[in-house]
């Protein structure tokens, strides 16, 4: 059977940055801390006035056809995956093909183009989509296209301010794959859930504490949905565990509740008895909420354990590197934490290839999905390819006046002039709107 993934990956972050605890909780009135420590956030990118999903996406599409010397004859389907899309009708696809064919004397015309909505899933779900349309043998040698670019605002004032972010993954998806294998089991974790949603509006209406529940539910379904098809699962089975990345905070509360589920009935259980007791089973327990309250109280010890620290800094803390410093991309997230992780192992000079990753995303309304990914051989150059640091560290650094005003400047209802914080070098922007109210784009030499 031939391997079928992810063969390269492009990362392009808004060029402004907010830092929360410098900038932004001060001005709330807030501990710096409650954003370092409590949400492990310490900065979001935002888009300069020049950018917006379209020129992130084709900004990084652009850097990953250029880098792997991709023509677009070469590409047979370009999927755009997000949920700050601008237009109900036309797809953001369209738009990066148009921005991409300024550059290349080729054009997408044979290429099949679409866009994906389900919150933050909706990158993983385009990755599957291109997976079995190359499975299914109908891709003529070409590869896929996906890329997950949002802008991830909130109104002024919300909670969700705190964990904005603007980016976009380029993913490049083929036979053979360089970074790595996507596995064909899956488990599903997805019921109808009233906890993000933006009916008709560009600004979320969320509850934020809800969400966070519904991750955990919805995960959890899903770990036990993929172990009915690929067998139990150990700790031990994956390098790394990149989990969909709203806030590092998040991830810490997903990290201990997978931990638990694997070692249930393991020998490590067992070990851990002596310290910290067994696990809380449902049968021992009356009552729905005293099994809840035990099993709370048993996470809370199993978090302080030397066993589970030492699996979590091993397998869960690299992948937050990156979101630490920009944020949420809602469909990007999982991406950016996957390469976080090679790219941390790629800095230690580990040598992956073989190795197992278990991909845990999760959207809004809400589903989660879990897979395997198998690293391949040509891993490291891949990964080593990118320049996402570079890209962080050369972010307009935003004083809180000007983030009032970038918030305005992407807010669809205000009309406010902005001047770029910097200047475009080798890029796509955006120029202003047409008769028909579509958004152009020129390519900046
Ligand atoms: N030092 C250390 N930690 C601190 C702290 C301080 N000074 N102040 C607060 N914290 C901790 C809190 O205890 C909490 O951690 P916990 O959940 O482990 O208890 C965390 O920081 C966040 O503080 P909290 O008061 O809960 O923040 P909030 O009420 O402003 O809301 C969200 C946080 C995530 C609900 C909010 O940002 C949100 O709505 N985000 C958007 C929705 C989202 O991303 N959902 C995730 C699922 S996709």
């Amino acid at each position: 059977m031939t391997a079928v993934g992810i063969d390269a990956i492009e990362i392009w972050t808004g060029k402004l940055k907010l830092d929360l605890a410098e900038t932004f909780a001060p001005e709330k009135g807030e501990d710096p801390e409650k954003y370092t420590k409590g949400l492990g956030l310490h900065a979001s990118s935002f888009p300069d006035a020049h950018e917006d999903i379209v020129t992130m996406g084709a900004n990084a599409a652009h850097r990953l056809m250029d880098r792997k010397g991709l023509t677009p004859d070469d590409i047979g389907r370009i999927d755009v995956a997000t949920e700050s899309a601008f237009d109900n009708s036309k797809p953001v696809s369209t738009y990066i093909a148009g921005c991409l064919e300024q550059v290349y004397d080729e054009d997408f015309h044979h290429a099949n183009k679409g866009e994906r909505k389900f919150a933050c899933i909706a990158g993983t779900q385009s990755l599957d989509d291109a997976y079995n349309w190359i499975k299914a043998g109908r891709n003529r040698g070409r590869s896929a296209l996906v890329v997950a670019t949002d802008t991830a605002l909130y109104a002024r004032g919300d909670p969700g301010e705190a964990t904005q972010g603007a980016g976009a993954v380029a993913m490049l998806i083929s036979e053979d794959p360089n970074l790595v294998e996507m596995s064909a089991e899956q488990g599903y974790g997805s019921a109808d859930e009233t906890d993000f949603l933006k009916p008709n509006q560009q600004f979320p209406s969320v509850d934020g504490k809800r969400s966070m529940q519904v991750y955990l539910a919805r995960m959890r379904e899903a770990l036990e949905d993929y172990e009915s098809v690929a067998g139990a699962s150990h700790p031990e089975d994956f390098a790394y565990v990149p989990f969909h990345t709203p806030f590092p905070g998040m991830v810490r509360k997903a990290a201990v509740l997978a931990y638990r589920h694997m070692i249930r009935g393991t020998p490590i259980e067992e070990e851990l008895a002596e310290e910290i007791g067994f696990q809380p089973r449902e049968e021992d327990f009356e009552d729905r909420e005293e099994y809840e309250e035990a099993i709370r109280d048993y996470m809370d010890e199993l978090s302080s354990t030397d066993d589970y620290r030492e699996w979590y800094d091993a397998t869960i803390e690299p992948t937050l590197s990156i979101s630490r410093e920009v944020g949420n991309w809602y469909t990007g997230s999982v991406h950016i934490a996957r390469a976080a992780a090679l790219k941390q192992a790629a800095e230690e000079g580990r040598d992956l290839a073989g190795r197992k990753l278990g991909v845990g995303s999760y959207g809004s309304g809400a589903q989660a999905e879990i897979h395997a990914e198998t690293v391949q051989e040509g891993w490291k150059d891949e990964i080593e390819a990118l320049n996402i640091d570079e890209q962080n560290a050369a972010r307009y650094d935003l004083s809180f006046d000007e983030y009032e005003n970038v918030h305005d400047r992407h807010n669809h209802d205000k009309t406010i002039e902005m001047e770029d914080f910097t200047v475009p070098d080798g890029e796509f922007v955006f120029t202003g709107t047409g008769r028909m109210n579509e958004r152009l784009y020129d390519y900046v030499e």
